[in-house]
């Protein structure tokens, strides 16, 4: 087992990934519960994340020093290097020379961190966010890279296999991070690397069983991946003190409500509830006008709203299933109540469980889509089910920039099942993480056959991405994007112009709203 130490970093979810890509199990413990759970958990290896704070200030978290006496490997990584670096003797300085983004490391020395990936005397690129410095060295250690802005890039002590780096090998961005951390795991901390989803559904299973005893659970289902994932998982722990509702809310895709309707019926056997709620939702969109904060939270308050009363016909129930996944939870700062803000208020994390007194099962807080996708396999999910792109809880509604009418709706679900379906026609479905279509409240003037036109514009979005928190936008062919603005304006009332959106996230989000 590795032990991870949170400091808070917005990506610390990432090491915990990337280790269990080694096949090795860990865990993610905050920095105040890192003393505990260092003795009862014995770990074979301890990993410092990131974090916003500065040891330059009077009180800074700190690593339980237990973990440096223990004879056992530790890696810092960022902050994680300069409390590692304050605690064992060595000096940081603040600010003077942040780097932020990408940066070019060379390697000074051969160590076991490196070995296989990176060679003495030549250059790297890496990611780098710090401000922080360490600027000079802990008694033992030694430098093993530099930076143009951090001398002290990488340090270790290796006869204590004590490694220490200021940029982060667990985004993708280190295009070598990865190989770095299996070193530390597997060559450093010696692990073998036999854990898979097997293990994780074991693992969830018992997990989930001894959360809930003889309780009730309901879940809601979303008509995605994650909380379909979810319920199955759930059911498979305990049967019958599940209860699944589907809400449709009227904001689903062309034909999406059926598709999990049958799934669960039909495929599973798993009971199902299926409320038909579009003229409640609708209603009180109209009201909620055009702001997109105030159309989520409307959504989630009507969930809310939905589901006790689903809660009440079955007797109440004393758990809430979701499918929350990791970059849910790291973009909602409701839930984390951590140093990160909020970039969007997510559907699924709302008020529910504090209203009626209930508690929360999220089997799968931990994981990123992708490997969501690996467990549902494992589940016997249909692969047609498995490999859809994620769609968001509040639907079309946060596609639909602006107020919400059915006309609009309507609009925007036939312009984007004409747009998937010319995606998966030109086989590039599996290849795109997400694709859909944006149906923008600004009318433009066009001409069609002899007549002037006034309608509205529809923007064309698709990103390639591993885990929705950073995604690029996919470079189509533009003989393809030709098509299919053709066909849509051909196709569907209401649409004169097609746009297609290349920005990346960041800056962008993938949704609009
Ligand atoms: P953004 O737009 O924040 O989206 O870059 C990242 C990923 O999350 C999905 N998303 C949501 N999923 N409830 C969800 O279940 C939500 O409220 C929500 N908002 C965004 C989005 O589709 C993308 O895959």
């Amino acid at each position: 087992k590795i032990l991870i130490i949170d400091f808070g970093s917005q990506v610390t979810q990432l090491i915990a990934r990337r280790v269990r890509e080694e096949g090795v199990y860990s865990e993610i413990v905050p920095f105040q519960k890192a003393e505990e759970a260092f003795r009862t958990m014995r770990p074979k290896g301890v990993i410092l994340s990131g974090g916003p704070a500065s040891v330059t200030e009077q009180v800074s978290p700190r690593a339980p020093q237990a973990i440096f006496d223990a004879g056992i490997p530790v890696l810092g990584i960022c902050y994680g290097e300069q409390t590692m670096a304050a605690q064992l003797g060595g000096g940081v300085e603040g600010g003077h020379h942040r780097e932020f983004g990408r940066a070019e490391i060379e390697v000074k020395e051969s160590v076991p961190l490196f070995e296989g990936v990176w060679e003495k005397g030549k250059r790297y690129p890496v990611w780098m966010s710090h401000g922080d410095r360490v600027t000079h060295l802990p008694p033992g250690f030694e430098v093993i890279a530099v930076s143009d802005n951090a001398p002290f890039a990488a340090i270790a002590d290796t006869k204590r296999d004590f490694y220490a780096v200021q940029f982060h090998p667990e985004v993708v961005h280190t295009p070598d991070g990865a190989k770095l951390l299996r070193n530390f795991v597997r060559k450093i901390a010696g692990l073998t690397g036999d854990w898979t989803m097997r293990a994780f559904r074991e693992e969830s299973i018992e997990k989930i069983r001894a959360q809930v005893g003889k309780g009730r659970v309901i879940c809601g289902l979303s008509g995605g991946v994650d909380s379909a994932v979810a319920a199955v998982l759930i059911h498979e722990a305990i049967g019958e003190q599940l209860t699944c509702v589907f809400v449709d809310h009227g904001l689903m895709r062309l034909g999406e409500a059926t598709q999990v309707v049958t799934l669960f019926r039909d495929h599973y056997n798993i009971p199902l509830v299926h409320v038909n709620a579009e003229e409640m939702f609708l209603g009180e969109l109209a009201k909620a006008g055009a702001d997109p904060e105030a159309k989520r939270k409307t959504i989630g308050r009507l969930f809310i709203d939905v589901f006790e009363a689903e809660a009440k016909k079955i007797g109440g129930a004393d758990f809430l299933a979701q499918g929350t996944l990791y970059p849910d939870v790291i973009e909602s700062v409701s839930f984390t109540g951590g140093p990160s803000v909020t970039i969007k208020s997510h559907h699924n994390v709302g008020g529910l469980p504090e209203r009626m007194n209930m508690k929360l099962v999220e089997p799968l807080r931990e994981l990123f889509k992708d490997e969501v996708r690996v467990l549902g396999r494992e589940l016997g999910l249909p692969e047609a089910f498995v490999g859809r792109h994620p769609f968001p809880g509040p639907g079309l509604a946060i596609r639909c920039p602006g107020e919400i009418t059915k006309e609009k709706l309507d609009i925007l679900r036939l312009a984007d099942a004409i747009y998937i379906e010319e995606i998966r026609k030109a086989g590039l479905y599996d290849t795109i993480w997400q694709a859909f279509a944006v149906l923008l409240p600004v009318r433009t003037v066009g001409v069609m056959g002899d007549a002037r036109t006034y309608e509205s514009v529809l923007a064309l979005r698709a990103v390639t991405s591993t885990d929705g928190m950073t995604a690029d936008f996919f470079p189509f062919d533009m003989a393809f994007l030709g098509r299919v603005a053709t066909r849509i304006i051909n196709e569907v009332r209401g649409v004169n112009r097609v746009v297609y959106d290349v920005t990346s996230k960041p800056p962008g989000t993938i949704e609009w709203e």
